[in-house]
């Protein structure tokens, strides 16, 4: 794909000034600042968009960063102006040494903000121990609050297990919780306005993603012939909950679009890659589970990290090597996607890349 068609693909998401931010610019003016770290591409739950439920392609035990690796990166990444770090999978509570990774993130000098993307399943036994690790805040993703429709969608999961995880972490101090409901023709697209009501007894955040193609996979396949626009989905809640307020943001790296019913104390957000592109206002770098820095959710584009990290070197010279590799990720980072013609990436699944 040309520079042109990238930036016509892209030209209709938010500015991308932001002169006061300290990161990295890309080659059309946006500040990376926020790196998305998966730390395992496994998961417990296998969703029918995301992960197949048998025979997983599975990246090989040693070549997972380790804790050590990824403090090493976040380091190099600090010192060219990254600020907000996430962590995902996969499933990100499956590593063992969660815990330590956690804490060796959020002592880092620079280090702005450390968030988790989980099904919180495993919740209960972490959440105490991620805050006093300096953790700030979850999102949770959980598709259904029914018993019947959750197992159907996210396969090994249960309603049950997954609101005891978020009890858990909102009684820790993860807040505001926020709530990632991936929106799947069939399966939970006649559930959304009840989710939505959540918002009316709670203050989280309740946000419906459109599916996203990604790789060449039946669950790819799925993504695209079990697609709900946000258009639609909106539509709905509104039907049954009156018209949605505008909640202005005054972040405009924020992929979510914000709403509120009449008087709920929660926000019900709309995050649409697909109807509503969002490339232009992109803050994101991704570091794959095996060390790769991948440039784009939506393309298949990476660069190798590990190599680097695991040269037989002086430190500081590995550490300088990794920099200039964050460095040649953000200048090589692409804008825009064809997701509305239905066009996909031809690599990695969700799992392997973090979301
Ligand atoms: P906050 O800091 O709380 O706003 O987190 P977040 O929304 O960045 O993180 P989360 O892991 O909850 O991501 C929510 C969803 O947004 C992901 O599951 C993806 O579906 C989608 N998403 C995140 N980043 C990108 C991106 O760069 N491009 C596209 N197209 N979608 C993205
Ligand atoms: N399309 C959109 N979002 C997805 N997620 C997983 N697979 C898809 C997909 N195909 C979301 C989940 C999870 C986040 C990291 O990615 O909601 O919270
Ligand atoms: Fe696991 Fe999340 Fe993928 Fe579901 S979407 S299979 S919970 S990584």
């Amino acid at each position: 794909m040309t520079v042109e068609s990238d930036l016509r693909t892209g030209e209709d998401a938010h500015t991308a000034e932001t002169p006061t931010r300290a990161g990295p610019r890309d080659r059309f003016g946006r500040v990376i600042d926020y790196l998305r770290i998966s730390i395992t591409d496994r998961c417990n739950l296998r969703c029918v968009y995301c992960m197949p439920l048998t025979a997983p392609d599975l990246a090989e035990g040693s070549h997972l960063l380790t804790a050590d690796e990824i403090e090493t990166v976040v380091r190099c990444a600090t010192s060219i102006g990254f600020r907000k770090f996430r962590l995902t999978g996969g499933e990100p509570t499956l590593r063992s040494d969660l815990v330590d990774i956690c804490r060796r993130i959020s002592s880092t000098p620079g280090v702005a903000d450390l968030s988790l993307t989980t099904n919180a399943i495993r919740m209960p036994e972490l959440a105490e121990d991620l805050v006093e690790a300096g953790l700030r805040r979850v999102n949770v993703h959980v598709d259904s609050l029914s018993a019947v429709t959750l197992p159907r969608v996210m396969r090994l999961g249960s309603v049950e297990k997954i609101l005891a995880g978020i009890a858990a972490a909102e009684a820790a101090g993860l807040t505001p919780i926020k709530l990632n409901i991936v929106v799947t023709r069939d399966f939970n697209d006649s559930e959304v306005a009840q989710l939505a009501r959540l918002t009316l007894e709670r203050d989280w955040h309740v946000r419906f993603i459109e599916l996203m193609p990604l790789g060449s996979s039946s669950e790819a396949r799925l993504s695209v012939t079990n697609y709900v626009s946000n258009v639609d989905t909106r539509a709905r809640i509104e039907r049954e909950l009156g018209a949605l307020q505008a909640v202005p943001s005054d972040n405009p790296s924020d992929e979510c679009d914000n709403f509120r019913v009449a008087g709920a104390p929660g926000v019900v957000g709309f995050i649409s890659p697909v109807s509503k592109p969002y490339c232009g206002g992109c803050n994101r770098m991704r570091m794959t589970a095996d060390g790769r820095f991948h440039l784009c959710l939506l393309n298949d584009d990476e660069l190798d990290v590990r190599a680097a990290l695991r040269a037989d070197a002086p430190q500081a010279d590995r550490e300088e090597r990794i920099t200039q590799i964050l460095l040649a990720a953000v200048s090589g980072k692409p804008t825009g996607h064809r997701l509305a013609d239905g066009l996909h990436t031809r690599g990695k699944r969700m799992h392997q890349i973090g979301g």
